[in-house]
């Protein structure tokens, strides 16, 4: 099976380490190759791709939305987040999907599968792409109420949008009023790329009660100060390196057609991630 990957940069991508891992998981022969491209060269590298007759391959930053014109088909939840990362060749048609937001909401609901049978209440932190896959799905899964808060409010409100059931609740907050209300939420996840190779949180958790679960989706480093500051009042925690394994797995399972399990990889995703910090 042909597979790859396109974006820039991608150089120190950790997506052909998890492919290679899959592919051995089903005993079948393959390849995860890197299309490294820039902006001017898209066009050109996605025909190569074609030619090329990959299985299907990985899109990621800055191409999520900039690779839709090139594809035949989006599947709907891809179209309402308005971004792809994972490309099918299926029957001659290039059909464009997105695991990361689900990817996420699995990998939490791995750890933690309390949160998704009761009426939770979550808070995302950030109203930027990566928050808007994660927002959909949140407001899909029986949580009560999905509230966000950004930097920017306007951004936030326009995020509310895409809350189109009637049964969830969704409240735009400054991160002053999140702060102050951090006691309310049962689930809290981190969006921003705040905190990714830096020491600074995006929001305080003075306020956070130990039965919150807190989430980051930067996994570099592993234990953000973020996270630092929800272990030091006592809550749980769920690290970001999961999302990475759960989006691939997703990904792989449209391309193979078979399941995967991902409990070994997230282990050794640990490891070496602590070792190169
Ligand atoms: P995108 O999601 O479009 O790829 P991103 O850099 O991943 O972009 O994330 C953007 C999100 O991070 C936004 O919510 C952004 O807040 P604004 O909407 O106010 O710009 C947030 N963000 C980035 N840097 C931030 C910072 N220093 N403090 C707080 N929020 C920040």
């Amino acid at each position: 099976m042909k597979l790859g990957l396109i974006g820039y940069p991608i150089k120190h991508s950790l997506s052909p380490w998890i492919h290679t891992r899959f592919l051995q998981q089903i005993h079948q022969e393959g390849q995860y190759e890197l299309y490294e491209t820039t902006e001017d060269k898209l066009s050109q590298t996605v025909k190569e791709i074609k030619e090329a007759s990959l299985s299907g391959f990985n899109v990621t930053v800055p191409y999520k939305q900039a690779i839709i014109p090139y594809l035949d088909e989006l599947d709907v939840y891809a179209k309402q987040i308005g971004a792809v990362n994972t490309v099918v060749h299926k029957d001659g048609k290039w059909v464009g999907y997105n695991t990361d937001g689900l990817g996420y909401i699995r990998a939490v609901k791995d750890q933690y599968p309390a949160l998704f049978s009761e009426q939770s209440n979550a808070l995302v932190i950030g109203a930027g792409g990566a928050a808007r896959g994660i927002f959909y799905t949140l407001c899909q899964e029986g949580f009560q109420q999905v509230d966000i808060a950004n930097r920017t409010i306007e951004k936030a409100i326009a995020l509310k949008s895409l809350n189109q059931t009637k049964q969830v609740e969704t409240k735009c907050l400054t991160f002053e009023e999140a702060e102050k209300n951090i006691n309310n939420y049962d689930l809290i996840i981190q969006t921003t790329s705040v905190g990714m190779n830096e020491d600074i949180a995006v929001l305080s958790l003075d306020n956070l009660t130990k039965e919150t679960v807190v989430s980051d989706i930067v996994y570099q480093p592993l234990c953000t100060t973020f996270l630092q500051q929800a272990k030091v009042k006592g809550a749980k925690i769920h690290l970001g390196h999961t999302m990475l394994i759960y989006q691939a797995k997703l990904a792989f399972e449209k391309w193979s057609g078979k399941n995967v399990t991902v409990a070994s990889l997230i282990n050794d995703l640990e490891k070496r991630l602590i070792k190169d910090e």
